[in-house]
């Protein structure tokens, strides 16, 4: 079987949910639920033997170390984290207790784990790390997209904890020969993701008759991936990458954020029209993200040559997808709008003001 963490979140929910429609092998979902975490995403799998669902902190040692021997994982893959840049400008201590802390003390209960197996179980067992595009820093507009030979240089609290994250997987695997693997991906969308992130915010906002807030000048870029296409990639990694490799998965899709905003909004005129004008117009500028990073790009190619993976979804039929699924789900998006994130809005943007 396999112990996912985070798995109440938005791409791990995606992983379970998208695993458990291909194979029979079980899963066992280890989820602190923080904010961000929603058992609703695993609402289909209740009475499905396949799954169980553990409330826990990845940073609990005994709990993990339990877990492990109870359940016997083949392979651990390890989305649990604090996700969303701007919080962890306001707010960076979750982050270190979390992605570095919390990484650090899994890592340490995994290697255990793997120690105490023997002959083709401790051959065979695998701990995928999933992490992000932005431990390589900002391009300028004419750089070469990341490569895996890319050197870090995170700009955000949340950049940074990530890549602190990578570090120590990588120095497992040096040190002690600890079968690990490390995704690095770029900005993903779709199904499940947490209204604070920019395409899920704009569509709720826009239906809602909110300003879609657009940071600073809006041109900045990043390299979109549908997140089913992000779930497969780490299943090929998981089964078929080479052990101690770094993968970077991009979506080959560079779009500017007022881009992503005016495609969102056209979507949503077809979909769902206003009774005048269009959704555009509820554009506002504000305050820029400080430090904000300028533009992410993957290059893919080793993913592709190695591993034979390529997305299957482009931008537009990603974003079409995306969009209707949130206007079908308007209970989905009206339950985690709860109080504690319409805190998290007033702090956020009464701080940022207009542009
Ligand atoms: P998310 O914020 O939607 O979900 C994170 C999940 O982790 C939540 O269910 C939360 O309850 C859980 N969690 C948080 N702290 C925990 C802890 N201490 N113990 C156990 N569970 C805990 O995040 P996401 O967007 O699904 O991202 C998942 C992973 O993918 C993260 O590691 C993130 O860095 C990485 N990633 C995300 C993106 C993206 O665009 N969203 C891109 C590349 C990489
Ligand atoms: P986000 O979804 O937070 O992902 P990340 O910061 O990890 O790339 O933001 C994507 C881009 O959209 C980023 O350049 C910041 C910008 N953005 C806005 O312009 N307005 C918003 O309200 C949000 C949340 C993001």
């Amino acid at each position: 079987m396999l112990l996912v963490t985070g798995g109440a979140g938005f791409i791990g929910s995606n992983f379970v949910l998208s695993s458990l429609a291909d194979a029979e092998e079980p899963i066992v979902t280890l989820d602190k639920l923080t904010y961000a975490g929603n058992l609703r995403n695993l609402d289909s799998l209740r009475g499905d033997a396949r799954h169980t669902f553990l409330r826990g902190d990845i940073g609990d040692r005994s709990l993990v170390r339990q877990e492990l021997e109870r359940h016997r994982p083949r392979a651990i893959v390890h989305f649990a984290a604090e996700s969303h840049v701007d919080r962890s400008i306001l707010g960076p201590a979750e982050f270190i207790e979390t992605n570095v802390v919390g990484a650090w003390s899994l890592l340490e209960e995994a290697r255990a784990y793997w120690d105490s197996l023997q002959g083709a179980e401790r051959a065979g067992f695998r701990f995928l790390h999933v992490s992000t595009d932005e431990v390589y820093g900002s391009l300028g507009p004419d750089e070469p997209a990341f490569t895996e030979a890319t050197p870090y240089a995170p700009s955000s609290p949340y950049a940074a904890s990530k890549a602190a994250a990578d570090h120590l997987v990588h120095a497992y695997h040096h040190t002690y020969g600890f079968p690990a693997l490390t995704g690095n991906c770029s900005n993903n969308y779709g199904p499940y993701q947490f209204p604070e992130k920019l395409i899920p915010l704009m569509i709720r906002n826009a239906l809602a008759g909110e300003p879609l807030p657009v940071y600073g000048d809006g041109q900045q870029v990043r390299d979109w991936l549908y997140v089913l296409d992000h779930c497969d990639a780490l299943r090929r990694i998981l089964a078929q990458g080479r052990v101690g490799a770094t993968y970077n998965i991009g979506g080959a899709s560079e779009k500017k954020n007022l881009d992503v905003v005016h495609t969102v909004c056209v979507l949503l005129d077809k979909a769902r029209p206003k009774k005048s004008g269009s959704y555009a117009q509820q554009i506002s500028f504000v305050k820029d993200r400080p430090g904000h990073d300028r533009r992410y790009a993957i290059d893919g190619a080793k993913l592709k040559t190695e591993l034979g993976w390529q997305p299957k979804e482009t931008f537009e039929t990603g974003l079409q997808k995306t969009v209707q699924w949130y206007l079908d789900h308007a209970d989905w998006i009206e339950e985690v709008t709860s109080g504690a994130y319409r805190n998290w809005i007033d702090t956020n943007y009464a701080r940022r003001g207009a542009a």
